[in-house]
């Protein structure tokens, strides 16, 4: 290993609300060190898609635990070029845009909730994330999953700003979409997230704070890659 490259945090966590850009800024930054990208918000997401594909009420929380404990889910680097980061698999399945509907969005921080569902997702991630080298994104990670990292970076913004993000995505994606039904459903997964009694949405004591809203995504990794060196 050269001198450089051990100086560098081997374990990156990077936490915040729904839409602040965790992911993409996470992707390129694990992009550019060499590293693995772990967006944690995938797994929930699958969950919550399974639940709903099998007809399983989101509020039995005994039933969606059990379902989180048996579930197959993988995550693999992407396989098509459609804006993907990476492919999400249950039982085989890719359901990669299955997890990004409205339906998933309204259901996820319901399911997210859950202490059993948190245990088993928690366990998987932190086994993974303490092989190193891995930039880790989701709500508890600095906090719960691996407050052992050594950098934890908290992005922030309005929720304005990131309901903007989000629609501007979803229209480059398939051209549809409603700036204040997405506004009401962010905020809503934010309240959620962040009042729960397990693991709930905020920044860990040792985290850098940024504050991404009027920046853009280039100006937010230029300033996240000076923290990284
Ligand atoms: O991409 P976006 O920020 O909209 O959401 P996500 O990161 O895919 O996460 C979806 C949902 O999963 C969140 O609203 C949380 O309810 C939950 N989640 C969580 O509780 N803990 C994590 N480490 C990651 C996601």
């Amino acid at each position: 290993m050269n001198k450089i490259s051990t100086q560098l945090p081997s374990i990156i966590a990077i936490d915040g609300p729904a839409a602040s850009g965790k992911s993409t800024i996470g992707l390129r930054l694990a992009n550019a060190l060499g590293y693995l990208f772990f967006d944690t918000g995938v797994m929930y997401r699958a969950i919550t898609w399974l639940a709903l594909e099998r007809g399983i009420d989101v509020r039995a929380e005994a039933a969606v635990s059990a379902l989180a404990e048996e579930a197959q889910i993988d995550v693999a680097p992407a396989s098509q070029p459609d804006g993907r980061a990476c492919d999400v698999l249950v039982d085989g399945r890719d359901i990669t845009w299955e997890t990004r509907s409205r339906k998933v969005d309204a259901n996820v921080s319901i399911v997210a909730a859950y202490h059993g569902v948190r245990k088993a997702l928690s366990q998987q991630q932190r086994r993974i994330g303490q092989r190193g080298k891995i930039v880790m994104v989701g709500r508890d990670i600095g906090t719960v999953v691996l407050p052992d990292a050594d950098l934890k970076i908290y992005l922030d913004a309005t929720a304005e700003e990131r309901a903007r993000r989000r629609y501007d995505e979803i229209i480059a994606r398939n051209g549809k979409a409603d700036y204040d039904k997405i506004l009401e459903s962010v905020m809503e997964r934010d309240r959620i997230d962040s009042t729960r009694d397990v693991a709930p949405l905020r920044a860990a004591e040792d985290a850098i704070v940024l504050d991404s809203d009027k920046l853009t995504a280039d100006e937010v990794f230029e300033q996240v890659l000076v923290l990284v060196k």
